[in-house]
C-alpha cells in the first residue's frame, strides 16, 4: 500500500543544510495502523508529508497503491492525493471562515462526478460517524478542541481515502479528547482505513499495530 525506497529528505536554506531524512525505507501494508515516534526534529512529518504528496524527497521512490508517485504530473499527484488520502493535523486546520459541514464537504468540491446533493450526503454521514451531527452550523471558533479535530477527521473522510496520515492529532487535546481522537482512528481502521500516525505519547502509539521509531532523520 506504502512503500518507501531509500528517501533522503535535503531543506536547504541560504546558510545550512539539513538532511531531514536519511535513507529511509518504510512498508506498511494495507489495512495497518503504524505509529510513527522519535524526538522533534528527527523527520516525522518530513516523512508524513512526502508520503502524502505534500512534498518530494531529495532522492528515492514513493509508491501509494502501487503507483510510483514521481511519474505525476502536479495535476495527477493533487488529483491522486484528493482520491486515496486523508490528511489530519495537530492544529486542525480546519477554515474559520466556513461552517462545520462546508468545512467538511470542501475536499468533494475539488472532485469530479459529484453532486453537490451527494456532497451533501456524504458529508452529513462523515459528521454523524464523528457524532457531530448536531453542530454542522457552527463555526470551527464555537467548538472545543476534541470537536475541532472531529470536524477535521469528518473532512478527512469524507472523500473515503483509503489511507489516512495523521501528523500528532492529540497533540493540542487533553488526554480525555485525546482518547476519544484515538478510538475515532482505530474504528476507521477496522473499518479497513490504512492509517499512519504520528504520535509523543506512548499509551497512544501502544494501541497501534506497530510503532516505528527514528532518530536524526533515520529510522531506528
Ligand atoms: N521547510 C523546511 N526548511 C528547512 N528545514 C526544514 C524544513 N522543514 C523541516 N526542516 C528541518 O528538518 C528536520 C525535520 O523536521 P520535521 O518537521 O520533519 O521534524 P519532526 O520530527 O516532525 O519534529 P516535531 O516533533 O517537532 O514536529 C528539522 O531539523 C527541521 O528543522
Ligand atoms: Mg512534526
Amino acid at each position: 500500500m506504502i512503500e518507501l525506497t531509500n528517501i533522503n529528505k535535503i531543506f536547504q536554506t541560504k546558510e545550512i543544510e539539513t538532511q531531514a531524512l536519511d535513507s529511509v525505507n518504510l512498508t506498511i501494508e494495507k489495512g495497518e495502523f503504524v505509529s510513527i515516534m522519535g524526538p522533534s526534529g528527527c523527520g516525522k512529518s518530513t516523512l508524513l508529508n512526502i508520503t502524502g504528496l505534500l512534498d518530494t524527497p531529495t532522492e528515492g521512490a514513493v509508491q501509494l497503491n502501487g503507483t510510483d508517485v514521481a511519474g505525476l504530473s502536479d495535476r495527477q499527484a493533487a488529483s491522486f492525493r484528493n482520491a486515496t488520502l486523508g490528511f489530519i493535523f495537530q492544529s486542525f486546520h480546519l477554515i474559520p471562515a466556513l461552517n462545520v459541514l462546508d468545512n467538511v464537504e470542501l475536499p468533494l468540491l475539488y472532485r469530479k462526478g459529484i453532486s453537490a446533493k451527494e456532497g451533501r450526503k456524504r458529508s452529513l454521514e462523515a459528521l454523524a460517524k464523528v457524532e457531530l451531527s448536531h453542530r454542522t452550523k457552527h463555526f470551527p471558533s464555537q467548538l472545543s478542541g476534541g470537536q475541532c479535530q472531529r470536524v477535521a477527521i469528518a473532512r478527512a473522510i469524507v472523500g473515503k481515502p483509503e489511507i489516512i496520515l495523521a501528523d500528532e492529532p492529540t497533540g493540542n487535546l487533553d488526554s480525555k479528547m485525546g482518547t476519544e481522537i484515538l478510538e475515532l482512528l482505530l474504528a476507521l481502521n477496522r473499518e479497513g482505513t490504512t492509517i499512519v500516525m504520528v504520535t509523543h505519547d506512548e499509551k497512544i502509539a501502544e494501541r497501534t499495530h506497530r510503532t516505528v521509531r527514528m532518530l536524526d532523520g533515520k529510522i531506528q
